[in-house]
């Protein structure tokens, strides 16, 4: 695996979640796998869950991550071709990735959408300039338009929890009060739509997502009729995709609440986290023993070692 961005990267699920399920067991088993090798885990944007769960699945397997906050600790970096650098930013992708792919063996990228190109933001500019200077695997760990790493351990969690073979998953948007990107559906759509799953997407007029994520997956635009028998709620916010990077709503009927998982068959409640409590989802629901943000969280270190142990595998 050269790039870890899509679904078909990893390969066949089946054997891809057996995977999960040995690493899970035994996290250490592979840990000569690392030995002498270092990822540099690059973030552009924030965060808590992707930063720690990727260091610790490097550690697991015995690399030495380095994690580097673009734009904090580094010189900011210049990220568009052909522009006349007489900004704020000294350097350029252009000569920063090969610099870094030369002291390291596997990259992890964290680089949200800025949502104000979708030119720029969905043809991966970011992530695919790292793949092609940096001579090195490349994973995203939320790029311009999938978040793959979330996805994997959201289909990890889903599995260990259902006890139906085909459970009925419905992805709801909910209200936020800030423009967000689209990677976390994006990628949660993909993996669904080629899992073992009935798969429901439901959200306001307006929120539609690219078609390609999207898939042959059913859109209901009636919440309270797309969580009806629903084994697992996935609620996430995302701005416009059509009206790029819009809000469009803040219709605070679609938190997810008592009132619309009272119609789902028990269903199991999931959030990648950050949430917001009560734009989101309200305390009851979240703070509810139905709840899996924790164990979905848990998770992403099983994901992220499945995908660094097969990159490891291949060097
Ligand atoms: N879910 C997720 O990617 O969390 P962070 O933004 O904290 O990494």
């Amino acid at each position: 695996m050269k790039s870890f961005l899509h679904v078909q990267d990893i390969g066949p699920l089946d054997a891809a979640l057996a995977e999960a399920a040995d690493v899970k067991r035994n996290p250490f088993a592979w840990k000569s796998l690392g030995k002498n090798k270092t990822i540099i885990l690059i973030f552009f944007n924030n965060s808590l869950r992707t930063r720690l769960s990727s260091q610790k699945a490097a550690l697991n397997l015995g690399m030495d991550p380095i994690v580097l906050n673009v734009n904090g600790d580094s010189w900011k970096l210049e990220t568009e071709m052909g522009v006349v650098m007489d900004g704020d930013s000294p350097e350029h992708l252009r000569e920063a990735i090969p610099v870094i792919g030369s002291y390291c063996d596997m990259i992890g990228v964290r680089s949200f959408a800025g949502l104000k190109d979708r030119d720029f933001d969905y043809n991966e500019t970011i992530i695919n300039q790292f793949i092609e200077y940096s001579g090195k695997p490349v994973i995203s760990l939320e790029s311009g338009t999938v978040h793959p790493c979330q996805a994997f351990a959201d289909l990890i969690t889903i599995r260990e929890h259902s006890l139906k073979k085909r459970p009925k998953v419905v992805m709801t948007w909910a209200p936020h009060p800030r423009a967000l990107p689209h990677a976390v559906p994006n990628s949660f759509a993909e993996w669904m739509n080629a899992a073992d799953v009935d798969f429901v997407i439901t959200h306001p007029e307006g929120y539609e997502l690219d078609p390609s994520f999207v898939g042959d997956a059913r859109v209901e635009y009636d919440q309270m009729k797309a969580f009806e028998g629903a084994d697992f709620v996935y609620a996430k916010n995302w701005s416009s995709y059509t009206h790029y990077g819009r809000i469009l709503s803040d219709d605070r009927t679609w938190t997810v609440s008592s009132r619309q998982m009272a119609v789902t068959d028990n269903a199991f409640f999931m959030h990648c986290l950050p949430v917001r409590r009560n734009m989101i989802v309200t305390d009851e629901v979240i703070d509810s023993p139905r709840s899996l943000v924790i164990p979905e969280a848990a998770n992403r270190v099983v994901s992220a070692q499945v995908v660094m142990k097969r990159m490891l595998e291949e060097i």
